[in-house]
């Protein structure tokens, strides 16, 4: 990168091409699972020490949400110890502010739902066009009541004792997931919950470290209400979801050397992996921990002699793989083969339409792309120039196309590349340190 200049409220980051990737980092706390300690620590009774936090600002606004309710917070870096209400959340004073976060307004929803009170949750610009529908649904069978304001936020969600239900997701969607088993947590009787795609599951790891007895029976979830949870001590292993951008990367180069510490290898996040090595990645696993039901490993990836192969994404995979696709879809020109992604529609609900935005930055960059109602076709063999990517203040676009960037003929510039924060407010400095240019 070379410079930074603020246009109004966007900031502009130039990437300027690379030789290689070398380098290794430890990267922040996974954002899901941060979130979700957050939320169950300050539910819990006693005090939480939280080691390697992420430093987004997504799972910061639920840290906010959190002590709006009563929970007590104290930062120290990475490290944050949270001093839980012990299952009695207070009713806020002020609106509960999401910021750019649907995992916390959609989770939330969820452990809220049973209390005693109001909570109106409100977020910024992008969150409030996207679908809370989705757990409405599940939490009005429960006995709540949800208003929404057209399917959106601004949300306010009237607390009343619950009743357990039986709830079959009609889309894979960890979040919803998570908001029953929230509820189901303080409902009465035992709530079951069944997904046709198997989501992230970190909520029934975090549930079970707090405490909480869950069980899985002939893949149905199910949930006893009136448990009690009790603080934890927690490393949160690195974001598998940011390390993707630095993967993807190390793949653009012959000699790139990526070695990543402590990185959250959960399998039902791992599919990238699986991604990269089908690429023409090696990845050497070198140590893995566990704790609390979390996987963190050391990685080395390299990329193979010859040139990288191309992939098809569709089904269970592209919903595993869903924070990872605009990255994938950035290098694919740089294929042999091209990428062809489908079944990938909520991406067109997510912090940006994710499908829109990879189309049409992809073509600014002078790709050829062809895009699908839930999906896109990206041609391999495909030379780019640097040119004006417009990230639409989605945190993923802006890290997508700065690796695109760094095979590019020329620079690019990225505007509203100050979205980054979202999930990883280091990645430029982090990637600067590991280009070679
Ligand atoms: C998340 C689940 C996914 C993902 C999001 C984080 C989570 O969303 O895209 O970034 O932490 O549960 P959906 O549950 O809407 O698929």
């Amino acid at each position: 990168m070379s410079s930074v200049s603020h246009a109004s409220a966007s900031t502009t980051q130039i990437v300027r091409p690379a030789r290689s990737l070398r380098g290794s980092l430890t990267l922040p706390g996974d954002k899901s699972i941060s979130h979700r300690y957050a939320m169950l620590a300050g539910f819990a009774a006693g005090t939480s020490r939280l080691t390697n936090f992420s430093t987004g600002a997504d799972p910061h606004s639920s840290l906010g949400c959190m002590k709006a309710m009563g929970a007590q917070v104290a930062l120290d870096g990475r490290t944050i110890s949270v001093t839980g209400t012990a299952g009695n959340l207070h009713q806020p004073k002020h609106n509960l502010d999401c910021g750019n976060s649907g995992s916390t307004m959609r989770m939330l929803a969820g452990l809220v739902a049973p209390q005693q009170g109001v909570y109106t949750f409100v977020g910024d610009e992008s969150l409030t066009v996207r679908p809370m529908e989705r757990i409405r649904k599940p939490l009005e069978a429960m006995g709540a009541r949800i208003e929404l304001t057209e399917g959106h936020a601004p949300m306010t969600v009237h607390g009343a004792p619950l009743k357990a239900i039986d709830f079959d997701a009609p889309i894979a969607s960890a979040q919803v997931k998570t908001a029953v088993l929230f509820a189901g947590l303080q409902a009465q009787g035992v709530t079951s919950f069944a997904e046709s795609v198997r989501t992230r599951d970190h909520t029934e790891h975090a549930l079970r470290a707090f405490g909480v007895e869950l069980e899985r029976r002939d893949e149905r979830l199910y949930i006893q209400g009136g448990q009690k949870l009790q603080a934890i001590d927690a490393t949160v292993p690195g974001d598998m979801s940011s390390a993707a951008f630095f993967l993807c990367a190390a793949l653009l180069f012959e000699d790139s050397n990526l070695v990543l510490d402590l990185l959250g290898m959960n399998p039902t996040r791992a599919a990238l992996l699986d991604v990269i090595t089908a690429l023409g990645g090696t990845i050497k696993v070198l140590d893995v921990q566990e704790q609390y039901g979390e996987m963190a490993g050391t990685i080395q990836v390299n990329r193979s002699r010859g040139g990288l192969k191309g992939i098809d994404i569709a089904g269970a995979l592209s919903a595993q793989l869903i924070d990872e696709l605009p990255v994938i879809a950035a290098i694919a020109p740089y294929t042999q083969d091209g990428i062809r992604i489908r079944d990938a529609k909520e991406l067109r609900v997510k912090e940006s339409d994710r499908i829109a935005l990879v189309v049409k930055n992809l073509r600014a960059m002078g790709a050829e792309v062809t895009e699908h109602e839930d999906g896109m076709d990206v041609p391999g063999g495909q030379r780019l120039r640097g040119g004006i990517v417009d990230s639409g203040m989605d945190h993923r676009i802006a890290m997508a196309f700065s690796i695109a960037a760094l095979r590019a003929e020329g620079e690019t510039e990225i505007h509203g590349a100050e979205a980054a924060s979202i999930s990883f407010p280091e990645f430029f400095t982090y990637l600067d340190e590991l280009a070679v240019r």
